[in-house]
Protein backbone atom coordinates (compact mmCIF):
# COMPACT_ATOMS: atom_id res chain seq x y z
CA UNK A 1 0.00 0.00 0.00
CA UNK A 2 1.36 3.68 -0.61
CA UNK A 3 0.53 6.02 1.68
CA UNK A 4 -0.19 9.22 -0.16
CA UNK A 5 0.45 12.65 1.70
CA UNK A 6 -1.23 16.22 0.32
CA UNK A 7 1.00 18.98 0.74
CA UNK A 8 -0.68 21.72 2.45
CA UNK A 9 1.84 24.27 0.61
CA UNK A 10 -0.66 24.08 -2.24
CA UNK A 11 -3.50 25.18 -0.17
CA UNK A 12 -5.06 28.57 -0.20
CA UNK A 13 -3.98 29.25 3.42
CA UNK A 14 -7.05 31.95 3.42
CA UNK A 15 -9.50 28.74 3.47
CA UNK A 16 -7.14 26.08 4.58
CA UNK A 17 -9.49 23.95 6.59
CA UNK A 18 -11.81 23.95 3.28
CA UNK A 19 -8.87 22.47 1.49
CA UNK A 20 -7.62 20.25 4.01
CA UNK A 21 -11.12 18.54 3.84
CA UNK A 22 -10.95 18.26 -0.12
CA UNK A 23 -8.93 15.49 0.21
CA UNK A 24 -9.62 14.07 3.84
CA UNK A 25 -12.00 11.50 2.47
CA UNK A 26 -9.43 9.66 0.42
CA UNK A 27 -6.31 9.81 2.63
CA UNK A 28 -5.00 8.98 5.93
CA UNK A 29 -2.19 11.74 6.04
CA UNK A 30 -1.06 14.79 5.22
CA UNK A 31 2.24 17.08 4.46
CA UNK A 32 3.17 20.32 6.24
CA UNK A 33 5.98 21.76 5.14
CA UNK A 34 7.79 24.04 7.77
CA UNK A 35 10.37 26.47 6.48
CA UNK A 36 12.47 28.87 7.98
CA UNK A 37 14.07 31.11 5.85
CA UNK A 38 17.49 29.74 6.85
CA UNK A 39 17.46 26.25 5.85
CA UNK A 40 15.75 27.09 2.54
CA UNK A 41 15.06 30.79 1.12
CA UNK A 42 10.83 30.68 1.25
CA UNK A 43 9.18 31.01 4.64
CA UNK A 44 5.75 29.14 5.10
CA UNK A 45 3.90 27.85 8.08
CA UNK A 46 5.01 26.50 11.79
CA UNK A 47 3.58 25.63 15.03
CA UNK A 48 0.64 27.92 15.75
CA UNK A 49 -0.96 26.94 12.70
CA UNK A 50 -0.13 23.32 13.18
CA UNK A 51 -2.10 23.60 16.30
CA UNK A 52 -5.30 25.34 14.45
CA UNK A 53 -5.84 22.53 12.12
CA UNK A 54 -5.10 19.61 14.75
CA UNK A 55 -8.24 20.74 16.21
CA UNK A 56 -10.31 20.51 12.89
CA UNK A 57 -8.97 17.21 11.22
CA UNK A 58 -7.81 13.81 12.92
CA UNK A 59 -5.77 12.89 9.57
CA UNK A 60 -2.23 12.04 10.42
CA UNK A 61 0.34 14.78 10.64
CA UNK A 62 3.83 14.19 8.22
CA UNK A 63 5.41 17.53 9.10
CA UNK A 64 8.59 18.44 7.18
CA UNK A 65 10.69 20.38 9.19
CA UNK A 66 13.42 22.48 6.81
CA UNK A 67 14.43 24.50 9.42
CA UNK A 68 17.97 25.06 11.11
CA UNK A 69 18.26 23.45 14.80
CA UNK A 70 14.99 21.89 14.68
CA UNK A 71 16.31 20.60 17.99
CA UNK A 72 14.79 23.55 19.44
CA UNK A 73 11.49 22.82 18.07
CA UNK A 74 10.90 19.22 18.30
CA UNK A 75 8.51 19.51 21.81
CA UNK A 76 6.59 22.04 20.69
CA UNK A 77 5.70 20.45 17.55
CA UNK A 78 4.32 17.65 19.05
CA UNK A 79 2.26 19.31 21.49
CA UNK A 80 0.98 21.24 18.27
CA UNK A 81 -0.43 17.97 16.75
CA UNK A 82 2.46 16.72 14.79
CA UNK A 83 2.40 12.90 14.27
CA UNK A 84 5.33 12.08 12.30
CA UNK A 85 8.70 14.70 12.41
CA UNK A 86 11.04 14.50 9.62
CA UNK A 87 14.09 16.56 9.93
CA UNK A 88 16.57 17.22 7.68
CA UNK A 89 19.82 15.32 7.39
CA UNK A 90 21.60 18.16 6.19
CA UNK A 91 20.52 20.75 9.26
CA UNK A 92 21.25 18.28 11.89
CA UNK A 93 24.33 15.99 10.63
CA UNK A 94 26.25 14.74 13.66
CA UNK A 95 23.34 15.77 15.84
CA UNK A 96 21.06 13.36 13.85
CA UNK A 97 20.79 10.20 16.24
CA UNK A 98 20.00 12.47 19.04
CA UNK A 99 17.32 14.16 17.59
CA UNK A 100 15.86 10.99 16.11
CA UNK A 101 15.73 9.64 19.51
CA UNK A 102 14.47 12.98 21.08
CA UNK A 103 11.42 13.09 18.59
CA UNK A 104 10.88 9.22 19.30
CA UNK A 105 10.89 9.84 23.52
CA UNK A 106 8.17 12.00 22.79
CA UNK A 107 6.18 8.94 21.31
CA UNK A 108 6.25 10.43 17.85
CA UNK A 109 7.42 8.51 14.65
CA UNK A 110 10.44 10.14 13.36
CA UNK A 111 12.05 10.77 9.44
CA UNK A 112 15.23 12.18 8.43
CA UNK A 113 15.20 13.97 4.66
CA UNK A 114 18.38 14.58 1.97
CA UNK A 115 18.11 16.77 -0.04
CA UNK A 116 18.95 16.20 -3.77
CA UNK A 117 22.30 16.44 -3.79
CA UNK A 118 22.87 14.34 -0.43
CA UNK A 119 24.68 11.28 -0.88
CA UNK A 120 22.44 8.55 0.55
CA UNK A 121 25.79 6.70 2.04
CA UNK A 122 25.66 9.39 4.43
CA UNK A 123 22.77 8.83 6.22
CA UNK A 124 23.55 4.79 6.39
CA UNK A 125 24.37 4.66 9.84
CA UNK A 126 20.71 6.55 10.71
CA UNK A 127 18.25 4.70 8.34
CA UNK A 128 18.00 2.15 11.05
CA UNK A 129 16.99 4.30 13.60
CA UNK A 130 14.16 5.83 11.42
CA UNK A 131 10.36 5.69 10.70
CA UNK A 132 10.99 7.24 7.40
CA UNK A 133 13.50 8.26 5.07
CA UNK A 134 12.02 11.37 2.80
CA UNK A 135 14.13 11.64 -0.37
CA UNK A 136 13.58 15.10 -1.78
CA UNK A 137 13.16 15.17 -5.35
CA UNK A 138 12.99 19.07 -5.86
CA UNK A 139 15.32 21.14 -3.74
CA UNK A 140 13.61 22.11 -0.87
CA UNK A 141 11.70 25.43 -0.23
CA UNK A 142 8.74 25.44 -3.12
CA UNK A 143 5.80 23.54 -4.37
CA UNK A 144 5.50 23.27 -8.15
CA UNK A 145 9.27 22.35 -9.11
CA UNK A 146 10.01 20.23 -11.84
CA UNK A 147 11.30 16.81 -10.44
CA UNK A 148 14.38 15.64 -10.85
CA UNK A 149 15.14 12.43 -12.22
CA UNK A 150 18.29 11.43 -11.16
CA UNK A 151 17.21 11.25 -7.33
CA UNK A 152 15.14 8.33 -8.35
CA UNK A 153 17.97 5.96 -8.27
CA UNK A 154 18.00 6.38 -4.28
CA UNK A 155 14.99 5.02 -3.28
CA UNK A 156 16.72 1.54 -4.29
CA UNK A 157 19.70 2.80 -2.40
CA UNK A 158 17.55 3.39 1.07
CA UNK A 159 16.00 0.33 0.27
CA UNK A 160 19.24 -1.86 0.24
CA UNK A 161 20.94 -0.31 3.24
CA UNK A 162 17.74 -0.59 5.28
CA UNK A 163 17.17 -3.91 7.82
CA UNK A 164 13.65 -2.58 8.82
CA UNK A 165 10.86 -3.88 6.82
CA UNK A 166 8.51 -1.57 7.98
CA UNK A 167 10.84 1.44 6.50
CA UNK A 168 8.52 4.29 4.81
CA UNK A 169 10.48 5.30 2.08
CA UNK A 170 9.41 8.80 0.70
CA UNK A 171 9.56 11.30 -2.11
CA UNK A 172 8.99 14.96 -2.34
CA UNK A 173 8.97 17.53 -5.21
CA UNK A 174 7.42 17.43 -8.29
CA UNK A 175 5.15 14.24 -7.97
CA UNK A 176 2.37 13.37 -10.30
CA UNK A 177 0.94 9.76 -11.57
CA UNK A 178 3.83 9.47 -14.07
CA UNK A 179 6.92 10.43 -11.74
CA UNK A 180 4.85 8.85 -8.80
CA UNK A 181 4.64 5.59 -10.81
CA UNK A 182 8.47 5.64 -11.11
CA UNK A 183 9.30 6.18 -7.98
CA UNK A 184 7.03 3.32 -6.66
CA UNK A 185 8.31 0.57 -9.52
CA UNK A 186 11.54 1.76 -7.21
CA UNK A 187 10.69 0.70 -3.76
CA UNK A 188 8.64 4.19 -2.64
CA UNK A 189 5.62 3.51 -0.70
CA UNK A 190 4.89 7.21 0.24
CA UNK A 191 4.36 10.09 -2.44
CA UNK A 192 4.04 13.37 -1.48
CA UNK A 193 1.93 15.72 -3.72
CA UNK A 194 1.16 19.24 -3.38
CA UNK A 195 0.63 21.04 -6.69
CA UNK A 196 -0.54 17.68 -8.74
CA UNK A 197 -3.53 16.84 -6.56
CA UNK A 198 -4.51 20.37 -5.56
CA UNK A 199 -4.29 21.88 -8.63
CA UNK A 200 -6.17 18.93 -10.48
CA UNK A 201 -10.05 19.42 -11.35
CA UNK A 202 -10.26 15.75 -9.88
CA UNK A 203 -8.79 15.71 -6.56
CA UNK A 204 -10.19 12.51 -6.02
CA UNK A 205 -9.26 10.84 -9.29
CA UNK A 206 -5.83 12.24 -8.79
CA UNK A 207 -5.58 11.16 -5.09
CA UNK A 208 -6.78 7.93 -6.85
CA UNK A 209 -3.87 7.78 -9.70
CA UNK A 210 -0.82 8.50 -7.45
CA UNK A 211 -2.00 4.98 -5.47
CA UNK A 212 -2.97 2.39 -8.39
C1 LIG B 1 9.07 21.49 -1.16
C2 LIG B 1 8.13 20.78 -0.24
C3 LIG B 1 7.14 19.93 -0.90
C4 LIG B 1 6.19 20.64 -1.83
C5 LIG B 1 5.78 19.66 -2.89
O1 LIG B 1 10.09 22.04 -0.43
O2 LIG B 1 8.85 19.97 0.66
O3 LIG B 1 6.40 19.17 0.04
O4 LIG B 1 5.05 21.13 -1.21
O5 LIG B 1 5.04 20.33 -3.84
P1 LIG B 1 4.85 19.76 -5.30
O6 LIG B 1 4.18 18.43 -5.18
O7 LIG B 1 3.97 20.79 -5.95
O8 LIG B 1 6.20 19.65 -5.93
ZN1 LIG C 1 7.70 18.59 1.95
Amino acid sequence: MTIISPSILSCDFANLERDIKKVEPYVSWIHIDVMDGHFVPNISIGIPVIKSIRKITNLFFDTHLMIENPEKYIDAFTVAGADLITVHYEATKEKTPEIIKQIKTKGKKAGLSIKPKTNPDEIKDYIDLCDLILIMTVEPGFGGQKFIENCAHKIPLIKKMSHNKNLIIQVDGGINDETGKLCKSLGANSLVAGNYIYNSEDIKKAIESLKK
